[in-house]
């Protein structure tokens, strides 16, 4: 049986986050996979995510099955935290998907099934998994432009003329917010002028929403995605808790379908929970019953946005002071684009080889195409680092 198999691509996400964990090196640096980091290289468990999980150990009477469409209660409270009401909740369906990875593949998959082999247009570049993701889901991907490599930002009349020349049967997916791997994110305006282009073209939007509340807070983040969902008669958004609850491991995410009208809607319900059954019959419920826990109370709320102000607003000064630093030590401006990127990641623009070296000669660690995760720098070693990359690359 398995002679006819070949050796699969592993994502480089992970075959780097592996590479990380085996080297014995220390004072090693992970800029690799994108998580948050606390001063120790750790990645923390919030304290909102700590006192939600405690409850649900003290009040659960029951670990039987939710349904296939899971978690409800999760799926509404990410509903109102992302769309803001900005769409009749008659128009709107939700499954649980395990993470965001999880959303987004059964959006795809119905998708695949709605358009079998359409295409989907990615940005250029993009998140590893999404073209895999597509493939897998019967899709055909296509790259839009959207990096200008020079500027270091949105190459937004490329990407515009790109999305122009749509039809009614292609796929558009977006990133929510805070581009991954760039960093590089549409302006409110840039939102706008995307969404009278599909309104242009009739092109159904599927929007990535893996970092909400990891540029400029919570409510700005969500403009773009808002803009879509109310301005055209169909789209889908696919939520994840991973990165602003900390969740990780645990899976928890929302595939939001909102459609012409009830009747359409129950019809991708009924394609999205099919799905769902035939792949891992339920999602796991432990992270969307923390999210659940969390939003629902207003105490626990507080405590959780008051932990994501505080990851964004450390992400944000580490890209100042890396900017800075760098400028000091080179007397250049070229890469003052870190402090004025959005989220966790920036592209810095680095060839192969000094990525590589910086891997084996420095410990830095950074995905191959020079992207790195901001949440990773550590704060006391910021010099060394601009050192060591200043270093490389000369
Ligand atoms: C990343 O881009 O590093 C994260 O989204 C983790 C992942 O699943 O790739």
């Amino acid at each position: 049986m398995f002679e006819t198999l070949k050796k699969a691509t592993l994502d480089k996400i992970f075959v780097l986050m592996a590479e990380y964990a085996a080297d014995p090196r220390d004072g090693k640096i992970d800029l690799g996979v994108g998580v948050d980091k606390d001063p120790k290289g750790v990645t923390p468990v919030m304290s909102s995510v700590k006192k939600a999980e405690q409850r649900i150990l003290d009040s659960a009477k029951t670990k039987t099955y939710k349904g296939v469409v899971g978690n409800k209660e999760f799926s509404a409270a990410i509903v109102d935290l992302a769309l803001g009401g900005v769409v009749d909740n008659k128009r709107i369906r939700c499954v649980n998907g395990a993470g965001g990875t999880g959303a987004l593949s059964i959006l795809m998959n119905v998708l695949g099934r709605a358009r079998p082999k359409g295409r989907i247009f990615i940005s250029d570049p993009s998140w590893p998994n999404h073209w895999p993701m597509a493939e897998l889901a019967g899709l055909t991907p296509v790259y839009y432009p959207y990096f200008d490599h020079k500027t270091r930002i949105v190459d937004f009349p490329a990407m515009l003329a790109a999305l122009d020349t749509l039809t009614s049967d292609d796929i558009v997916l977006l990133h929510g917010c805070c581009h991954n791997p760039t960093g590089a994110s549409l302006t409110n305006a840039q939102w706008d002028e995307v969404v009278e282009s599909l309104k242009r073209t009739g092109a159904f939007p599927l929007v990535d929403l893996a970092y909400l509340g990891f540029g400029d807070g919570l409510e700005a983040d969500a403009y773009g995605v808002r803009k879509v969902v109310s301005s055209v008669p169909e789209s889908m958004v696919a939520f994840s808790a991973s990165k602003n609850f900390g969740l990780y491991r645990e899976r928890a995410g929302v595939a939001i379908a909102i459609a012409r009208d009830s009747d359409s809607a129950d019809v991708v319900s009924s394609q999205m929970q099919n799905v769902i059954r035939a792949t891992i019959s339920q999602t796991p419920d432990h992270g969307a019953e923390i999210v659940r826990v969390i939003l629902e109370d207003k105490d626990l709320r507080a405590e959780w946005e008051a932990e994501l102000t505080e990851m964004r607003e450390r992400m944000k000064r580490l890209r100042v002071k890396l900017a800075d630093a760098i400028r000091q030590r080179s007397n250049s401006k070229d890469f003052d684009f870190i402090a004025e990127h959005t989220g966790m990641f920036s592209l810095l623009g680095l060839p192969e080889d000094v990525v590589t070296k910086l891997k084996l000669d420095d410990g830095v660690y950074m995905i191959n195409d020079s992207r790195i995760n901001v949440a990773g720098i550590p704060e006391d070693r910021i010099g060394e680092l601009a050192d060591k990359m200043l270093a490389a690359i000369r």
